[in-house]
């Protein structure tokens, strides 16, 4: 039997991190866990219950009451998450969320909280995690990293082609902003900021078709499974 290995994807945001991720999940027949979904799901969790960011105790009390939970949706085989036994896959996708989460995952307790569930997610190995310190912080020892790269008017445009089917009034302005604050506020943060680990290999998909990104991820698995 081919032993499972762990696959991270890291990359700014709106780079198609959680397409190939998923697709190369598939393929391989692994568990995908999307770790940004983890941060959207607390940052709802605060923005509900008016937690105080910059109040250290209030936020380690309120990390105490935040369970989640990832589940495959038997209709769409995707992995969706929840919150308290929620299914919160779909809100946290809004907007508002996006506003906000940087600034959450930017919180020590908040990064220690989400990175140690990460880490036992995969403790049997066979996962694809996307995200930006799944490569550096939360798995160092992956046999597979990818950081992917994408141009910044490609990812505004794929960015709001997905969100324009929830919300019509959405403008490319607002889109282009909050990848543009995201982006910055996840690279200067103290903590585990979004940068390439030194043995991850890049990918830039501006110019390439979803088959093409999978095709060259599917190429790494070989090389690491069947040396040549
Ligand atoms: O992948 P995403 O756009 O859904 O992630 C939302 C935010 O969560 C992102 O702007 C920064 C944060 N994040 C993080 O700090 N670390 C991760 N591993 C994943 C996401």
């Amino acid at each position: 039997m081919i032993p499972k290995i762990i696959i991270t994807i890291d990359g700014y945001s709106s780079c198609g991190k959680s397409t190939l991720a998923k697709q190369l999940a598939k393929k391989l027949s692994y568990a995908y866990i999307d770790s940004g979904a983890m941060y959207r799901a607390i940052t709802l969790y605060f923005l509900r219950n008016n937690i105080n960011l910059e109040d250290e105790k209030e936020v380690k009390e309120a990390l105490k009451n935040i369970s989640i939970d990832f589940i495959v949706n038997k209709n769409s085989d995707q992995s969706e998450i929840y919150l308290n036994d929620e299914n919160v896959e779909y809100i946290i996708r809004d907007l508002v969320i996006a506003e906000k989460v940087s600034e959450v995952a930017a919180l020590k307790n908040v990064r220690k909280f989400a990175v140690s569930a990460q880490q036992k997610m995969g403790i049997n190995k066979g996962i694809v995690m996307d995200g930006r310190d799944i490569g550096t912080t939360v798995f160092p020892d992956a046999e597979i990293k990818i950081f992917m790269l994408a141009d910044e008017a490609v990812r505004v445009e794929r960015r709001f082609a997905e969100m324009y089917e929830k919300n019509p009034n959405i403008s490319l302005d607002e889109i282009k902003s909050n990848i543009a604050m995201r982006d910055y506020i996840d690279s200067n943060r103290k903590i585990s900021p979004l940068r390439k680990a030194d043995d991850a290999v890049e990918l830039d998909n501006t110019h390439l078709t979803q088959k093409e990104q999978l095709d060259f991820a599917l190429d790494l698995v070989k090389n690491i499974q069947q040396p040549a």
